[in-house]
């Protein structure tokens, strides 16, 4: 009998890596057997806020693939691309923090898409005004 196992992908930039990082990464790994991750390459963080991530995208895919919930990372290069990784990687389920709720809807036809809660009061953005305003 073959079983069938379920893969878990998501995205996202993952920068300076925060609790919330690794609550939304435990949370998506448990809702399937194996979880892969898509890294935002440091050329599409640029092309959204123009500026780079704090950390560079081989310094952020090697954090996220060292945790233990993660069976593998590859980066994203391209916003546009989304459907493409999903099928590439053969995606059960899609899981993304709900500050993205419908954005994904459309993908519904070839996997789940599920929106998680986001981990109340911590963000890359806030983190980096913290230190800004407390050093
Ligand atoms: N995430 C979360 N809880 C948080 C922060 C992020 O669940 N407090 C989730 C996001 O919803 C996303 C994933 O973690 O699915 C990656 O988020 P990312 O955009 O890389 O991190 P942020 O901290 O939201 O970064 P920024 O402040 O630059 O938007």
């Amino acid at each position: 009998m073959i079983l069938e196992r379920k893969r878990v992908l998501t995205f996202g930039t993952f920068d300076l890596f925060h609790f919330g990082h690794l609550k939304l990464l435990e949370r998506a790994s448990r809702l399937g057997d194996e979880l892969f991750v898509g890294i935002s390459s440091d050329a599409l963080n640029f092309s959204k806020k123009a500026r780079n991530p704090i950390m560079n995208e081989i310094e952020r895919a090697h954090i996220v693939a060292s945790l233990k919930f993660v069976n593998s990372v590859f980066l994203e290069e391209s916003l546009e691309l989304k459907r493409e990784y999903l099928l590439r990687y053969e995606a059960d389920i899609l899981v993304m923090g709900d500050d993205w709720a419908g954005k994904f809807d459309d993908f519904r036809d070839i996997c789940q898409v599920v929106y998680l809660p986001r981990t109340q009061n911590i963000s890359t953005s806030e983190l980096l005004q913290r230190i800004k305003n407390d050093f």
